[in-house]
């Protein structure tokens, strides 16, 4: 069957449709051997061989996407020298060698992506790209709009200052409430702190968005493959997270380390498991 040519480029996971987009129309891929600039051009992904600056794009591995609802009492890594189950335990029939983009407390649950694609998680990670992550949480008692007030502006905590975070109130319990907090710091036990910080202490905490993602109705130790759409998501957040950083360097005139664009650098992270 015969599919678009940034289509084929982008399930491959090298970059996202419209990067793949801006390959084709600076004449940077070629099919059977010939320079394609034209955006509608449909191949055989089976037959046709398509190269990238040269390199053949079939030789790459896969990149495969998965997104956990992680349970409580569960470590979000992949082994656990004290003999707790982990995320891997619920990744059955899994073959592919894939690693958590972040992690979750023990007593934590909610949405977690693994991935082999080392460089997309990397970026994804980095404090500097800020990426949004949104916390279902009950916390003891009701909040005052002075304390959610004080959230948002950002709480002193023992490591710094927290940046400006948003928080919707959802409902409230008889004693407690509950609230949905979204933060783009990745700090140890970061909401728990915070919440600490302002007097009301975290009962219960779910990652229920990270980026593009969302948790949905998966339920706790259910995993899926993100969609062809939520993947070209990630990819394309990614690469829009590194293109402002490259502008940002630009501008400064100190001279600082390269970062690899999304999905050419490999990374030995990929082999983690
Ligand atoms: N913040 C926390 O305090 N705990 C988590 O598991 C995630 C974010």
């Amino acid at each position: 069957m015969e599919i678009r040519l940034q289509k084929v480029i982008a399930g491959t996971g090298l970059a996202s449709r419209r990067k793949a987009e801006e390959w084709i129309a600076a004449g940077r891929v070629t099919v059977n051997g010939k320079v394609v600039t034209e955006l509608g051009t449909k191949v055989d992904p089976d037959r046709a061989h398509i190269k990238v600056d040269g390199k053949h794009i079939s030789s790459a591995q896969p990149f495969v996407y998965l997104l956990l609802n992680k349970p409580k009492n569960v470590m979000s890594t992949l082994n656990d020298p004290g003999g707790r189950p982990t995320v891997k335990d619920f990744l059955r029939g899994i073959s592919v060698r894939v690693f958590p983009v972040g992690r979750l407390d023990f007593d934590s649950e909610g949405l977690m992506l693994l991935t082999n694609h080392g460089d997309l998680a990397q970026t994804l990670l980095h404090p500097r790209y800020h990426v949004p992550k949104t916390y279902l949480i009950k916390v003891k008692q009701v909040l005052t709009d002075d304390h959610i007030r004080q959230l948002e502006q950002g709480v002193q905590l023992d490591d710094g200052m927290t940046g400006p975070a948003i928080v919707k109130k959802v409902k409230k319990a008889k004693l407690n409430s509950w609230l949905e907090i979204t933060i783009r710091e990745g700090r140890q036990h970061q909401v728990k702190r915070m919440m600490e910080a302002v007097g009301h202490p975290v009962l219960k905490l779910t990652r229920i968005k990270m980026g593009p993602l969302v948790l949905g109705d998966l339920g706790p130790g259910e995993f899926r493959y993100l969609t062809d759409r939520e993947a070209n998501a990630l990819r394309e957040l990614a690469e829009q997270k590194l293109a402002s950083a490259e502008d940002a360097e630009q501008q400064t005139p100190k001279p600082k380390k390269r970062i690899s664009r999304v999905g050419w650098a490999r990374s030995k992270k990929a082999k983690v498991v």
